[in-house]
C-alpha cells in the first residue's frame, strides 16, 4: 500500500506509513468501514470523509434559580380501590388535563407525572419575571379546582395537596420536561408537599419572601422533613390579595374571598375561551347592592394580572347625575388607557389621545377615522361628526384593535345608572366584533332588568349571573376571616343582620371597630364590652335610603306603609293601611318584586304563599325609620300606640343614629339623564314579564357553550407585555 504523503510502499494491512507516520486509510465516521486516504466519500456507505465529525450531544449543566412544585391527590389510592376503573381514569385524566392547563397558564412548565403527582417547574427552561409568585397562584388555583372537579364528579372529598421551593438547581440546558432539574431542591419540595395538608399549599422560607406582597401566609411552623438533617420553616399560602408584585392591594379591611368560586370559575373560563377562541363574550352579572359584584371582578382583576399571558384590562364607572354621563364608563376607559388624567388641559388631552391612537392602531386611515370620535367622547372635539352610527362604528374599531394585540377585558360597572345608548353601544361591540377577544363584564343591581327588559336576550356569545345572598356557612366563613376570634354571640347577630349581603356584615364589623366596641388582641378581636343591639351603620343607611329615593314616589309610599306591617304583610291588610285598592296596588308591587325590594311567596307549600315581604329586613327598618316624620306616615299611625300592630319589632330596633352619612357609597340625588335632567324612575311595568322574585332561579345560564370590590383606587386599565 503506497503511501499519499511520501511515495513510500507499505505492507498490505497497515494503517500509518512506516517512513512518515501518514494515515494510510481513512475510517468513515458513519459506518466505520476503511478507506483509501484522499477519498472524499465512503465507498460503503457514502457518507462524506471529509466533512468534520459532528459533535457528539454532551449534555451541559447550569445552576439557575428555579421554583419547583409538587402536588398530589390526596388519598386517591383508597378511592380509586373502591371504585370502578373506568371512573378513576377519567378521574385522573381530567386531573391531568387540569395540571397542564393551570400550569401552562401560569407560565411554568410540567417535569412529570408520577402516579397522581405532578412535578411543575418556573425559571427554567426560560426565566420570567414574576415566576415565584405565578408558581404560588398556579398551585392556590390548582388546590381550588381539584375540589371543584371532585364535585363535579361525585367524589366531593377529593383533595390536591402542593409543596413549593424557591432556590438554585442544576438545570439541564436545552432539556424540556422529564429530566430538566436536579437537585436537593427538587427532593426538599416534594418532602414540603408531603407533610402539607389536603387542600393546602405550603411554601418554603425563600418562596414565601419573594411574594409575599400579593400573597397572605400563616406560619405553618418549622417541619422535620424526611431526609432533611435540619428542620425547615414552613408556611401556608392562604389567599391572593392583590395584582402583579402585590399591586392595587387594599390597605384597609378587606374580607377573605367566599362562596363565589363557582362564578369565579365560570368567568374565568368564559374569558380563557374567548381568548383562544378570539370571539367576544358578554357576561351579565347581577345583584343587589352589597352583594359582591365588584369584588367578583376584583377577584378576576387578581387572576387575569396573574397570568403569564398579557392581557388588556379596562375599567368604567356609570355615573348616576350630572351632565354628559351618558358614555361616562366608556369615556373613562379611554381616557385610562391613553394615561389623561382627571381636569388636565384640553391641549394635553388631545396629544396624549393622539398618541394612544398612534400606539393603537396601524393604519393611517383607521386612525383618521377613530381618533376624531374618540376625541368626542371624551368631550374634546365639539365639531367631530356626531351621528352615532360613525361613533360607534369608530370606538368599535379602537377597541377591536386593541383586542388584536392582546386579549381585552372591558369591565362597566354599575349598570343600573346605564344609559340606554350605552346599553346599545355594548350590545352592538360585542355583535359586530364577535371575531375579537373582546371580554365584556357588566355589574349591576336588578333595576337594569328594568331599564331593558331584553337585556341579553337573543345573543349568541352572552352569559347572565345571578349573584344570590351568601349561605350562613359562607357568612360565618367571612366573619372568622375578617375578625377572627369573634365570639359565636356577636358573630350570629352579625351575620342575622346581613341576610347574607356580605356589605352589610362588613359595615356592621366597620362601625364597631370605629366605635371601639371591638378590639384587636393580637391576631384575634374581642368586644371591648357588652355590646347592644346592633345599630344600622351610617353608611349602611345612606345606601338603603339612596335605594329608597331611587323608587317612584308611589313606590316609595307603598314601601313605607309596608314597613310598617312588619316582614311580611298581605294585600288587603296594605291596602287597608295605605287605603288604595288591591288592582292599584297590584301592579306596584309587582315592579318592586321586580326590583329586588320585596318578594311574593309563591312556595304552594308555604303557609305564607301569597304574601309579600321585604328582601332584606334592613330596608325594611330604614323605609320605618324614613316614614316616621309625621307626614310620611300612614293615617293608622297616628292612632294611640296601643292600637298599632308596630311596637313588637320598633322597640327591638333602636332609633338609627343620623343619616348623614360618613362614607356615602351613591348619591342620593334623583338620577339625572345625561342632559341634566333628572332621570324618571319607570313606573310600573305593563305586560306580564318575571315580575315575580325567582326564588329557584339558577345561578347562572349561558346561551354559548363554554368549551374551553373593586374600589375607585382599583385598576382603570393596564396591560402588560412579556
Ligand atoms: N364573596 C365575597 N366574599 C367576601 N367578601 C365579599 C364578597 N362579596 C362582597 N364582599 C365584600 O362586601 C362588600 C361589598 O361588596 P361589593 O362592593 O362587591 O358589592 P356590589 O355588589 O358591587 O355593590 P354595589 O351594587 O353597591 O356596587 C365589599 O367590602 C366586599 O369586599
Ligand atoms: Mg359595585
Amino acid at each position: 500500500m503506497r503511501c499519499s504523503a511520501c511515495g513510500t510502499d507499505n505492507e498490505a494491512g497497515r494503517k500509518f506509513c512506516a517512513e512518515c507516520g501518514a494515515p494510510l486509510r481513512v475510517t468513515c465516521t458513519a459506518c466505520g468501514s476503511a478507506n483509501a486516504p484522499g477519498a472524499k466519500f465512503c465507498g460503503e456507505c457514502g457518507a462524506s470523509l471529509t466533512a468534520a465529525p459532528a459533535p457528539v450531544p454532551v449534555p451541559a449543566a447550569e445552576r439557575r434559580l428555579v421554583t419547583v412544585l409538587f402536588a398530589d391527590l390526596v388519598g386517591f389510592t383508597s378511592h380509586a380501590e373502591a371504585r370502578d376503573p373506568e371512573d378513576v381514569r377519567e378521574l385522573l385524566s381530567r386531573y391531568f388535563e387540569l395540571c397542564r392547563t393551570l400550569i401552562d397558564r401560569y407560565g411554568g412548565t410540567v417535569e412529570k407525572f408520577i402516579g397522581d403527582a405532578v412535578m411543575a417547574v418556573w425559571g427554567a427552561p426560560v426565566a420570567m419575571e414574576d415566576d415565584i409568585e405565578r408558581a404560588v397562584r398556579a398551585a392556590l388555583d390548582l388546590a381550588a379546582s381539584v375540589d371543584a372537579l371532585g364535585h363535579e364528579l361525585g367524589v366531593p372529598d377529593l383533595r390536591a395537596r402542593a409543596g413549593i421551593l424557591t432556590g438554585e438547581a442544576a438545570v439541564t440546558v436545552g432539556a424540556v420536561g422529564e429530566g430538566m432539574v436536579a437537585g436537593d431542591l427538587v427532593n426538599t419540595a416534594s418532602r414540603i408537599q408531603a407533610v402539607a395538608e389536603p387542600g393546602g399549599v405550603l411554601v418554603g422560607d425563600p418562596t414565601k419572601r419573594a411574594t409575599e406582597a400579593a400573597v397572605v401566609y400563616e406560619d405553618a411552623g418549622v417541619r422535620e422533613l424526611k431526609g432533611k438533617a435540619e428542620p425547615v420553616q414552613l408556611w401556608r399560602a392562604v389567599r391572593v390579595i392583590g395584582g402583579r408584585g402585590g399591586a392595587l392591594r387594599s390597605t384597609g379591611l378587606e374580607s377573605p374571598f367566599v362562596g363565589r368560586d363557582r362564578e369565579l370559575r365560570v368567568i374565568k373560563e368564559l374569558f380563557h375561551a374567548s381568548s383562544g377562541e378570539s370571539k367576544a363574550h358578554l357576561v351579565s352579572v347581577m345583584a343587589v347592592a352589597g352583594t359582591g359584584k365588584s369584588r367578583l371582578s376584583w377577584e378576576f382583576f387578581k387572576y387575569i394580572d396573574g397570568l403569564a399571558e398579557d392581557v388588556r384590562w379596562h375599567r368604567g364607572r356609570c355615573l348616576p347625575y350630572g351632565e354628559g354621563v351618558t358614555y361616562w364608563a366608556l369615556a373613562e376607559m379611554v381616557r385610562t388607557r391613553a394615561a389623561i388624567a382627571e381636569g388636565e388641559d384640553p391641549d394635553a388631552q388631545l396629544a396624549k389621545l393622539h398618541a394612544a391612537v398612534e400606539e393603537s392602531i396601524a393604519d393611517p386611515e383607521e386612525r383618521r377615522f377613530v381618533e376624531p370620535r374618540l376625541a368626542h367622547l371624551l368631550g374634546l372635539e365639539a365639531a367631530a361628526p356626531a351621528d352615532r352610527e360613525n361613533l360607534f362604528s369608530a370606538w368599535r374599531l379602537f377597541y377591536e384593535r386593541l383586542a388584536d394585540e392582546m386579549p381585552t377585558v372591558m369591565v362597566f360597572e354599575d349598570m343600573e345608572w346605564a344609559d340606554a345608548s350605552l346599553l346599545d353601544f355594548i350590545e352592538y361591540l360585542v355583535d359586530w366584533s364577535k371575531n375579537h377577544p373582546l371580554f365584556v363584564i357588566v355589574l349591576a343591581r336588578p333595576d337594569l332588568a328594568e331599564r331593558r327588559l331584553t337585556w341579553g336576550a337573543g345573543k349568541r356569545a352572552f352569559t347572565s349571573l345571578y349573584l344570590e345572598p351568601l349561605s350562613i356557612g359562607d357568612m360565618d366563613q367571612l366573619l372568622a376571616g375578617l375578625v377572627p376570634g369573634l365570639p359565636d354571640e356577636l358573630r350570629a347577630a352579625i351575620r342575622a343582620r346581613a341576610e347574607g349581603v356580605p356589605l352589610y356584615a362588613v359595615e356592621t364589623v366597620r362601625m364597631l371597630l370605629d366605635r371601639g366596641l371591638l378590639v384587636s388582641r393580637g391576631s384575634t378581636y374581642e368586644p371591648a364590652g357588652r355590646i347592644g343591639p346592633l345599630e344600622v351603620p351610617e353608611t349602611l343607611h345612606a345606601l338603603i335610603a339612596a335605594r329608597l329615593d331611587g323608587l317612584a314616589p308611589d313606590e316609595r309610599r307603598i314601601v313605607q306603609d309596608a314597613a310598617v306591617l312588619g316582614n311580611t304583610f298581605t294585600l288587603d291588610a296594605l291596602a287597608k293601611l295605605s287605603g288604595l285598592s288591591p288592582g292599584d296596588l297590584e301592579p306596584a308591587l309587582a315592579q318592586l318584586v321586580r326590583k329586588e325590594v320585596l318578594r311574593l311567596q309563591d312556595d304552594p307549600l308555604s303557609p305564607e304563599r301569597g304574601q309579600y315581604g321585604f328582601l332584606q329586613d334592613l330596608m325594611r327598618r330604614v323605609a320605618y325609620d324614613m316614614s316616621r316624620s309625621t307626614s310620611a306616615r300612614p293615617a293608622i299611625l297616628r292612632r294611640p300606640r296601643s292600637t298599632r300592630a308596630t311596637t313588637r319589632w320598633s322597640r327591638s330596633w333602636p332609633p338609627t343614629t343620623s343619616p348623614r352619612a360618613t362614607r356615602i357609597r351613591r348619591p342620593t340625588t334623583r338620577p339625572r339623564s345625561a342632559a341634566g335632567r333628572p332621570r324618571r324612575s319607570s313606573g310600573p311595568a305593563s305586560g306580564p314579564g318575571p315580575w315575580r322574585r325567582p326564588w329557584r332561579r339558577s345561578a347562572i345560564s349561558s346561551r354559548r357553550p363554554s368549551s374551553s370590590a373593586i374600589p375607585s383606587s382599583r385598576p382603570g386599565c393596564t396591560s402588560r407585555r412579556a
